[in-house]
């Protein structure tokens, strides 16, 4: 069977996209990078993306007289590539219900915290304003409200003491590159059952959710 086609959404890094193009060069792997599109002209991400011999595209949503048109550009761009599953990774910009209403559950997105908890800008400056002791990644569904959506798997990382948000967020962001791979593993071989807010896996097992670093592996 061939891979699934997956387009990338970026703005900036692309850590998270180096995350997914390391895993999509297992063997093994369901799914394929085929286009990488940046919002953000010269995003170090495209870089990566190029070198991986990746297609790219820079679309920045400043040449748009309003969202819907950037929607229908980014649409068309993904459409043209035969992309079936659509993965943000650090894109800052927000899709309208009419882009994703045509990517129904078919558009991941990662958020470096525990959802819903901590949802929008400078997460980890909140969670650490708010004490808690515990936070996170998350892959979820897209859906038009931020940070909002199903979630397909979740990871805690403590927080320590004297962490500022960027310690914080780097531990964070190791954990994402875990999750993620995992996230697009599970859609890509159409193992996602989804319910609602609740994402269950076809074996009837609850979403993947990893307490510690080392249990992150794939459910059965
Ligand atoms: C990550 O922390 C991700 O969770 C958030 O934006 C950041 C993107 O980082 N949505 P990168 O571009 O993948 O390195």
């Amino acid at each position: 069977m061939g891979r699934v086609k997956v387009g990338v959404l970026i703005s900036g890094r692309g850590s998270n996209l180096e995350a997914l193009m390391t895993a999509c060069k297992a063997d093994d792997y369901p799914a394929e990078i085929v286009l990488v599109i940046s919002n953000v002209e010269g995003a170090r991400g495209l870089g990566l993306a190029e070198r991986n011999h990746i297609l790219t595209r820079t679309i920045p949503h400043k040449d748009f007289s309003d969202r819907a048109a950037f929607d229908e550009a980014l649409d068309v761009a993904l459409n043209e590539a035969d992309v079936e599953i659509v993965c943000l990774a650090g894109f800052m910009r927000l899709l309208g219900r009419e882009f994703l209403d045509g990517w129904q559950d078919r558009v991941l997105n990662i958020h470096p915290s525990l959802l819903p908890a901590f949802p929008g800008l400078d997460t980890h400056r909140k969670v650490l304003d708010a004490g808690v002791k515990i936070s996170g990644c998350t892959v979820h569904f897209v859906r038009p409200e931020l940070d909002d959506g199903p979630i397909v798997v979740q990871a805690a990382v403590s927080v320590i003491a004297n962490d500022t948000p960027e310690t914080l967020a780097e531990r964070v962001l190791e954990m994402e590159h875990k999750c993620y791979p995992l996230a697009l593993r599970l859609l890509a071989l159409g193992k996602i059952h989804i319910k609602g807010k609740m994402v269950t896996l076809k074996d009837g097992s609850p979403g993947a959710g990893f307490l510690n670093p080392g249990g992150l592996t794939e459910p059965n």
